[in-house]
């Protein structure tokens, strides 16, 4: 997998009088089932969040409210993401790097997953990420 592999998705929003609407559903409107989802906020301005890639997950980034960045990593190339949108979700396949920063005060970031949690699958370690991709 290389970071051309991630992508913005939009998603259909249903605005009405009354407020607006986002549905969201595995396999039709993001490309794997969903099994599990987080979300994080509060999180400091200068804090760096993520610093991992998964063996096996695949992940929808969508920025609910506020914004942050995402440094994307393929072992070779890098791409920078600003998430600000609550209507778009950043897709990351599995096996890319990823970093998560300069998060404003009020962002919430919601992140859905094809896979259950568990830690032996995540790469911490960059160099080891690195031999593995390369
Ligand atoms: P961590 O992966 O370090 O978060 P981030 O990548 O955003 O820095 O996870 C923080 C803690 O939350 C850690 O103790 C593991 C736990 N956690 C779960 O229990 N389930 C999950 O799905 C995730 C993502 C984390």
């Amino acid at each position: 997998m290389n970071i051309d592999d991630c992508k913005l998705i939009k998603f259909k929003e249903f605005a009405d009088p009354h407020g607006n609407l986002v549905a969201i559903e595995g396999v039709k409107d993001v490309p794997f089932n969903i099994k599990r989802l987080f979300y994080i906020y509060d999180i400091l301005s200068d804090v760096v969040r993520g610093k991992h890639a998964n063996r096996k997950s695949e992940f929808i980034l969508i920025c609910l409210n506020g914004s942050c960045k995402v440094d994307l990593f393929d072992g070779i190339n890098t791409k920078t993401i600003k998430l600000e949108c609550n209507t778009e979700g950043l897709y990351i396949p599995k096996m890319v790097w990823k970093d998560m920063y300069a998060f404003s005060r009020d962002c919430v970031l919601l992140c859905l997953s094809n896979e259950y949690y568990d830690a032996d699958e995540y790469i911490r370690d960059k160099e080891e990420y690195i031999k593995e991709v390369s």
